[in-house]
C-alpha cells in the first residue's frame, strides 16, 4: 500500500490553485441521472472519490467521459435512459455519497434498489432523515436485507419536509428528488453549507425551479423533465482550508488561487486570531507566517458558516505546536478526534474526552509513522509532518487521494519535502 513520506522543516513559499469541490461534484454527478440529456460539469477535480461515482453511474446507464476541455478537467454524463435502479452494497460502502443516486433514480425511473451505506470512523453516519424526506415526496420506502427499496410508479409529489437537525446529504438528496416531483416542496431547517447554493445553481441550468439553498428554506416548484446543461464546480473550500492551515503551520507564504476565501471566514478569524498573516486577494487568499510561534486559540465545530468540521483535525495539527493551551469541541460528528492518537505519536500533547480535545502545545514534534484513517485526518498528519523533526510516514493514504488532488505536487511546488512511497518501496513523485 502507499505512503506518503514528509520530512519535516521546510517552509512553504509558492503558489497553490484550489481545485473544484469533491463534496459538490459528487452530489453534481448525480444530478445527472435526472435528465436524458448530457451534463457537462467543467473545474472537475480527479480524485478517487469522483472516479468511483462514475464507476457507480456507469453501471446505472450514465456514459461518464473525462477530458480536458478549454476550460480544465472537465466531465461529459449523459444518461439517454436508466439501465439500472441498483447499486450495491460494495459500491455503497466504500463511498457513503453514493447513496444519493436513490432520490435522482426515484424521481426518474420511479424505483430503486440501494444498499444501506452501513457504519464509518467519524461516527453512525445513519441515513433516516434521507429516507423521511423520500417518504415525505410520496416513495414507498422498504428496508431488507441492507437494503433500501424505494417505489414511486406515479411519480413524487411535491411536500413540506422540516428537518429535525441540519444534514447536508438530506437536504441535498431532497432537493435531487423534489426538482422532478409534482408540485410545490419547501424543505425546512435546510443545510446552508455552499455546496448547496452550487447545486442549486446546476439544477436550475438544467431547467428546475429551485430557490433559497444557502438559507434554512429550500423552495422548489417541480417540472416535468430536466435538460442537459453546463456547470463549473464551485472551489473547494476544505482543500483551500486545508493548504491555508498548512502554510501557517510551516511558516512561510502561500497564495492560494481560483479559490473563495468567502467560504471559510470561520477558519481565517481563527489563523488570523492564532497570530498568522492573512491577506485577501481578487481570486483567492494569502497566508503568511514569518517564524514567530502562533497562540493557541479554541474552536468549536458548526454547520455553515461555522467552523467547518471537515477543518477540525487539520486546526488540532496547526494547534499541536502553538504557545498555550487549545480547546477543540466536536459536535457535528461524535467519533471524529481519531487523528488525535496519531498526533500523539508524533509528540503532540493532546487529552480528548468525549466531544473536546484539550490540546497543549509542544516546541517540537518529532517524526514518527502515522496512520490515516479518514481523508480529513490524513492530512492532519501530512500537516504535522511539515514540521516534524525528521522523516514522517503516513501510511493508509487511499483516504487522502479520495479528497486531495495531486497533494505532493501542490506542496512540493510550494517547497515542502513530500514524495509518496509505493507499496513496493519505490518512490514516486
Ligand atoms: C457531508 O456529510 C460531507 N460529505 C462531510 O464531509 C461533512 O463533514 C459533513 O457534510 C458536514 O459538513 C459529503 O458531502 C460527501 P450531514 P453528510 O448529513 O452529508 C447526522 C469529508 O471529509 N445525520 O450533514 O453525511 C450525522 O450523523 C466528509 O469530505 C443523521 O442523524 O453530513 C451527523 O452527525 C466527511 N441522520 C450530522 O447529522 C441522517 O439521515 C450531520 O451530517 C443524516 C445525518
Amino acid at each position: 500500500m502507499d505512503r506518503i513520506a514528509i520530512t519535516g522543516g521546510a517552509r512553504l513559499n509558492g503558489t497553490i490553485p484550489v481545485s473544484g469541490a469533491k463534496n459538490s461534484a459528487i452530489k453534481l454527478m448525480a444530478a445527472s441521472l435526472l435528465t436524458d440529456e448530457p451534463l457537462r460539469l467543467t473545474n472537475m477535480p480527479r480524485l478517487a472519490d469522483t472516479r468511483f461515482l462514475g464507476k457507480l453511474l456507469t453501471r446505472l446507464g450514465v456514459q461518464v467521459t473525462e477530458s480536458d476541455g478549454p476550460d480544465g478537467q472537465q466531465t461529459l454524463l449523459h444518461a439517454p435512459e436508466i439501465m439500472s435502479g441498483f447499486a450495491p452494497y460494495d459500491l455503497v460502502r466504500q463511498m457513503r455519497a453514493s447513496f444519493n443516486v436513490l432520490g435522482p433514480l426515484v424521481a426518474r425511473s420511479g424505483q430503486a434498489k440501494v444498499s444501506l451505506p452501513g457504519g464509518c470512523t467519524i461516527g453512525a453516519r445513519p441515513v433516516d432523515l434521507h429516507l423521511q424526506a423520500l417518504e415525505a415526496l410520496g416513495a414507498k420506502i422498504d428496508l431488507h436485507e441492507g437494503y433500501v427499496y424505494a417505489q414511486a410508479p406515479r411519480g413524487l409529489k411535491g411536500a413540506e419536509i422540516t428537518f429535525p437537525i441540519v444534514s447536508v446529504g438530506a437536504t441535498e438528496h431532497a432537493m435531487l428528488a423534489a426538482v422532478l416531483a409534482d408540485g410545490v416542496t419547501v424543505i425546512h431547517n435546510a443545510a446552508c453549507e455552499p455546496e448547496l447554493a452550487d447545486l442549486q445553481d446546476c439544477l436550475n441550468a438544467m431547467g428546475a425551479k429551485v430557490e433559497g439553498a444557502g438559507t434554512p428554506t429550500i423552495t422548489i416548484t417541480g417540472v416535468a423533465r430536466l435538460k442537459g446543461a453546463t456547470h463549473a464546480v464551485i472551489p473547494d473550500r476544505i482543500e483551500m482550508g486545508t493548504y491555508a492551515v498548512a502554510a501557517a503551520m510551516a511558516g512561510g507564504e502561500v497564495r492560494l488561487t481560483n479559490a473563495r476565501p468567502g467560504l471559510i471566514d470561520a477558519l481565517l478569524d481563527k489563523l488570523k486570531e492564532a497570530g498568522a498573516g492573512v491577506e485577501p486577494t481578487a481570486d483567492g487568499v494569502i497566508i503568511r507566517r514569518n517564524g514567530q510561534r502562533l497562540d493557541s486559540v479554541d474552536v468549536e465545530t458548526a454547520p455553515f458558516p461555522g467552523f467547518a468540521t471537515d477543518l477540525q483535525a487539520q486546526f488540532m495539527a496547526l494547534m499541536t505546536t502553538a504557545k498555550g493551551e487549545s480547546r477543540i469541541r466536536e459536535t457535528i460528528f461524535e467519533n471524529r478526534f481519531m487523528h488525535a492518537p496519531e498526533l500523539m505519536r508524533l509528540g503532540a500533547d493532546i487529552s480528548v474526552s468525549g466531544g473536546e480535545a484539550r490540546v497543549r502545545g509542544v516546541e517540537q514534534l518529532e517524526g514518527a509513522e502515522v496512520m490515516a484513517t479518514d481523508l480529513r485526518a490524513s492530512v492532519s498528519l501530512v500537516i504535522a509532518g511539515l514540521v516534524a523533526r525528521g522523516e514522517t510516514t503516513v501510511s493508509r493514504i487511499y483516504h487522502l487521494d479520495r479528497g486531495f488532488e495531486r497533494l505532493e505536487e501542490k506542496l512540493g511546488a510550494c517547497g515542502a519535502q513530500v514524495r509518496r512511497i509505493k507499496g513496493d518501496g519505490e518512490a514516486e513523485l
